[in-house]
């Protein structure tokens, strides 16, 4: 819904691990892992009890996907293929934790880029797919490293979870309950992706975003106006990761294959295509946008075919890279934080009065728009 006042986009920030994980050195992983497990199981294989695992290839990831590599948090463990799994320590209670800490330089560089002081931020929202502990919340520990006011909390819609956040945010800003708030993604997906599992293994990477959003009134800075947001979910289990409290028995806990991400990708990638394009032609019909009007699409990057069916959905034709950045083949899919890597990496370049969409869509399904003008 198109309302007023408005809120604004005045900051964008981006936190990337150090480490680079390249489809070549994944494939070898993952194939050195399928001949110690097809060795170990030579005699089940030959009596026809077990299937031998077969190898990944790195021109099927690329071809399949447009993924090129991806950023770890710790690349050692899941190239390990003893582990396939990031070592990362749990940390003590006095620490700060895994998802706090990505957080702090993507919010330090939105709030450099608003120019606004954390004391000055009234709300943190920590929207993202998976958090590493139940309470208390992650967003109420970045406030307290951030230096923020008010209150915070977690919030969970997987790959949607920015676009949902901003439109919550964005609601409170409007409604008057808040005058300047955080939305944070802090996605450390290498830990809930089953690197054993040659369909997926490829998927995912790791990254923090964060966007300040401030009540339009407070600000002359240039900045990107939220003149609508339009979020929808329809259940499925077609994309599910079952790791809950009440799942866990101490016996299944360690080696259970749906306590990690799991998807029927074909059955994915026909169902959420259309959702995804009916919901932005109802969104910009409903709010008198048309299609040539846009400059920008800043899409979820969970796979370049999906990207560019839903590209040439919205505006009629194929976009050229400029309307529709992909960050995929760098950062493979991050969850709810890729569509916000694109805005904040390819969006400085527009002029007062360019239009752009932003786009996420994932498990649930959901599929979250957020349409915004550069003023
Ligand atoms: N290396 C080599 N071959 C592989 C492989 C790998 N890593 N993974 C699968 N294959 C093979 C399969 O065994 C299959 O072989 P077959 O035809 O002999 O049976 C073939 O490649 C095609 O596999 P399939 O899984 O059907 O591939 P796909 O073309 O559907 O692409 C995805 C797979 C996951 C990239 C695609 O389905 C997709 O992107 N879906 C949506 C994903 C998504 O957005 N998820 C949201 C997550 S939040």
């Amino acid at each position: 819904m198109s309302q007023e006042p408005r809120a604004a986009i005045t900051g964008s920030g981006v936190f990337t691990p150090s480490q680079v994980v390249t489809n070549d050195e994944l494939v070898v992983a993952f194939n050195a892992y399928a001949d110690r497990q097809n060795a170990e199981h030579a005699g089940d294989i030959a009596a026809g009890t077990c299937e031998a695992i077969a190898h990944s290839s790195a021109d099927f990831i690329t071809s399949a996907s447009g993924i090129e590599q991806r950023f770890v948090l710790d690349k050692t463990g899941v190239l390990d293929p003893a582990r396939m799994f990031p070592s990362l320590p749990a940390r003590s209670d006095d620490e700060p934790g895994q998802m706090a800490e990505m957080a702090l330089k993507a919010c330090g560089d939105a709030l450099g880029e608003a120019g606004v002081e954390p004391g000055q931020i009234d709300a943190v929202i920590c929207a993202a797919s998976n958090h590493e502990r139940a309470y208390p919340a992650i967003a109420i520990e970045i406030q307290e490293l951030l230096g923020t006011s008010g209150f915070a909390f977690d919030m969970n819609v997987a790959c949607s979870s920015a676009t949902f956040g901003i439109q919550a945010a964005a609601d409170m800003i409007r409604a008057g309950s808040i005058q300047r708030a955080i939305v944070v993604n802090p996605e450390i997906c290498s830990a809930h992706l089953e690197w054993r599992d040659r369909d997926c293994h490829f998927i995912f990477g790791d990254v923090c975003t964060a966007v300040v959003l401030e009540h339009e009134a407070l600000t002359d800075a240039p900045r990107f106006t939220i003149d609508s947001t339009r979020c929808a979910t329809q259940f499925s289990n077609n994309i599910r990761n079952n790791d809950g409290f009440l799942r866990r028995t101490r016996d299944q806990m360690e080696d259970r294959r749906d306590m990690q991400f799991m998807q029927n990708g074909r059955k994915v990638f026909r169902e959420v295509l259309p959702l995804v394009a009916d919901h932005i032609a109802a969104h910009m019909a409903e709010a008198g946008w048309h299609a040539d009007e846009l400059r920008r699409l800043w899409l979820h990057q969970a796979n370049k075919s999906m990207n560019d069916f839903i590209g040439r959905k919205v505006l009629g034709r194929v976009p050229t890279p400029q309307e529709q950045p992909n960050i995929l083949q760098d950062y493979a899919n991050t969850s709810s934080a890729g569509s916000i890597i694109a805005f904040a990496q390819h969006s400085a370049d527009m002029a007062p009065g360019d239009k752009g969409l932003i786009c996420s869509f994932g498990a649930g399904y959901s599929v979250g728009s957020v349409l915004l003008t550069r003023m």
